[in-house]
């Protein structure tokens, strides 16, 4: 199965599964970050949570990453403040991007909201190259976070 959204199909399929309402969001987290990272061979995958005016990390998989991001700040709080998905086909082209690690080239971040329609959560991918996602991953990632509002 090669063709993304045939995989990002199968995924969100696999992913009920293998979340569970009785075990910590941390779990349920750490659980579908690892199959997004071993289906699509992402160089960073993760969740940054919302904790009062900051984002902090929780479960990823990929390279040491950011422990916090402030509200509004890089790419992550700029979603976190719109609300809203960012592709970032090139990340020295966004203005306040933060660096976690030197081989990320592009990016793509979504809000995951909450019953009360807040952001969150707020997960990330970075790819090691340019211009990696598209309206598909998009698609399929607030796909995803509908699925995380489950756990929440
Ligand atoms: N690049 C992100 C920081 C998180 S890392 O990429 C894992 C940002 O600008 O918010």
């Amino acid at each position: 199965m090669n063709i993304k959204s045939d995989k990002y199909t199968a995924l969100l399929n696999q992913i009920p599964n293998l979340i569970d309402k009785n075990i910590s969001l941390v779990s349920n987290l750490a659980s579908i970050s690892a199959v997004l990272k071993d289906c699509f061979d992402f160089f960073w995958v993760g969740f940054y949570i919302v904790d009062g005016d900051r984002l902090v990390i929780g479960p990823y998989q990929g390279p040491l990453a950011c422990v916090e991001i402030p509200f509004g700040k890089g790419v992550c709080g700029a979603c976190w403040e719109k609300g809203e998905a960012i592709l970032v086909p090139d990340v020295h082209s966004f203005e306040g991007h933060i660096s976690c690690n030197a081989d990320s080239k592009s990016e793509i971040v979504v809000p995951v909201f909450g019953k009360d329609d807040k952001v969150d959560i707020v997960l990330d991918i970075d790819s090691t190259q340019l211009d990696t996602f598209d309206d598909c991953d998009v698609r399929n990632l607030k796909k995803l976070g509908k699925i995380i509002v489950m756990v929440l």
